[in-house]
């Protein structure tokens, strides 16, 4: 039985046994294809701290030529992983370093919460397990807590459908000047639509742990998004399609209800957790996943993170009206009383609100009468006035909404009470485009525009945005590729604005 076993390991990904289920400890190994294939990435940064993240891949065994072989103990073996951090590239001035288990049960997936580092300093990082070592990575620790930074910048990005176009956009992120990077959704989809498609999924619609972890994997294995990934650290938040189209809570419209629809979102949470650069999982089975919280860069910026799919009451169908949108929670209870608690207690001069989507109101009828999106905030018109209201009851200082999904750019002032456009601007919302999913026709862009006067721009280029920030004021920009279907397309700022503190609202330079 162990001959047979050491056999298969042989035969398998692992050329030299690593352990035996159950049995000691893992040993070094030799690799018969390099396992850092998915590269590495760094997020959630402190002060003092960053999680560092990679996962190690096999190769499919080979089919086993005794059909009784235990393939799957090639699979489970668990690798030790060592960590190293250093202050340069070449690590001649290391300064943490540690060992990881990876286990089959996260994929093979690790996450390493790094500490006692310096505030708003560079460091780099590495992987290395047997005789593989990883891509070197790069990553940015927060300024301490007391410290106003001179100046922050930080790109802000959504919706990669993989098929529809090529990360150019994240060739030009991963040379940009940069502190941070802030995804915002839909980094995966689960389905294909679209003609005129650049590359293909190879896959359907996925449903399993096992087809969601191959869906991230070949999204990773893009080479411009993982040198953005191992460039900067990143925040991440998911929106619909990281599990199916508009889902919320327990309900898709495109997959059974209930406890099977449940069973598919435990596993998509799990993929999604596995492939991000988040702090490690503290157990239980993704049944329920907090990804919302605030991170603080010192006392210039304040970055909240907000979930609203895992929470929401389920999205109405057909439109029923205003009635129902008065009444559904985007948030859930929980997340909407953590918010009232954690606002007033921001004291950054910027406060980012990070949600996946557009937060103000979009009549989308033309002319007379009024038609919304209701998978959107306005489907959800009680929980947008809570959190408009949680901002001004905290005394926010410059909120600044930032969000995605509409696979278009927007600018908007951020009203009190939309339905009066003299009303005061209580924040400033930019919208970024897609990386690369399909946009909607400037038809619909043109009436947004015309329809909803809060609405300062609507454009329907690919690409990013950045924000930069300083005690005083800062710029926002929308960087714009030409031509998502083509890798190598080149990139420009098309359009700025203007943040001035104190002074909320839309101001393109
Ligand atoms: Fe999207």
């Amino acid at each position: 039985m162990i001959d047979r076993n050491r056999r298969n390991l042989i035969a398998g990904g692992l050329a030299a046994a690593a352990v035996w289920p159950g049995m000691g400890r893992a040993r070094a190994a030799r690799f018969k294809a390099y396992p850092f294939s998915l590269g590495v990435a760094s997020g959630c940064p402190l002060p003092e701290g960053v999680i560092l993240w990679t996962r190690l891949t096999f190769p499919e065994p080979p089919p086993p030529a005794d059909p009784f072989a235990p393939l799957e103990v090639i699979q489970r073996a668990p690798v030790d992983v060592i960590w190293d951090v250093a202050e340069d590239e070449h690590f001649t001035r290391p300064v943490r370093s540690g060992t990881v288990r990876a286990v089959q049960e996260f994929g093979h997936s690790v996450h390493v919460p790094v500490a006692g580092l310096r505030p708003g300093r560079w460091y780099f990082y590495r992987f290395r397990a047997g005789d593989a070592v990883s891509p070197v990575g790069r990553t940015r620790t927060a300024p301490a807590q007391e410290t106003m930074a001179d100046r922050l910048r930080f790109a802000f990005a959504s919706c990669q459908q993989y098929e529809q176009g090529y990360y150019a956009a994240y060739q030009h992120m991963a040379d940009a000047d940069l502190d941070l990077v802030v995804h915002l959704g839909d980094y995966i989809y689960e389905r294909s639509w679209g003609g005129n498609l650049v590359r293909h999924h190879g896959s359907g619609w996925p449903a399993r742990l096992d087809e969601y972890r191959a869906r991230h994997a070949l999204y990773r294995s893009d080479p411009n998004l993982q040198a953005t990934h191992a460039r900067f650290p990143w925040l991440v938040i998911w929106d619909d399609h990281e599990v199916i189209n508009n889902y919320g809570d327990d309900n898709a419209p495109d997959a059974p209800a209930g406890e099977r629809f449940l069973e598919q979102r435990r596993a998509a949470y799990q993929a999604w957790y596995e492939h991000m650069p988040v702090p490690p999982h503290g157990g239980g089975d993704f049944s329920e996943f907090r990804i919302y919280g605030q991170h603080g860069f010192g006392r210039l910026l304040g970055i909240t993170l907000l979930d609203v799919r895992q929470y929401r009451t389920p999205a109405m169908v057909g439109g029923q009206g205003a009635a129902q949108a008065d009444a559904n929670s985007m948030l859930g209870a929980e997340q909407e009383r953590w918010l009232e608690e954690t606002l007033p207690g921001a004291r950054a001069r910027w406060n980012v609100i990070a949600q996946p989507t557009l937060l103000s109101e979009r009549d989308l009828e033309q002319g007379e009468g009024r038609r919304y999106s209701l998978d959107g905030w306005d489907g959800y018109r009680a929980s947008r006035r809570h959190l408009l209201d949680s901002i001004e009851a905290a005394r926010l200082e410059n909120p600044l909404i930032i969000g995605g999904d509409l696979h278009a750019y927007f600018a908007a002032d951020v009203k009190r009470d939309f339905a009066q456009p003299k009303s005061e601007t209580v924040a400033t919302e930019f919208v970024t485009g897609a990386i690369s999913s399909n946009a909607p026709g400037q038809k619909s862009l043109d009436v947004a525009l015309a329809e909803n006067p809060h609405l300062k721009l609507a454009s329907r280029e690919h690409g990013y945005a950045t924000m930069t920030l300083t005690p005083d004021g800062g710029q926002c920009d929308f960087v714009t590729i030409e031509d998502r279907k083509d890798p190598a397309s080149p990139a420009s700022t098309t359009y700025s604005f203007a943040l001035t503190s104190g002074q909320p609202g839309v101001n393109r330079i």
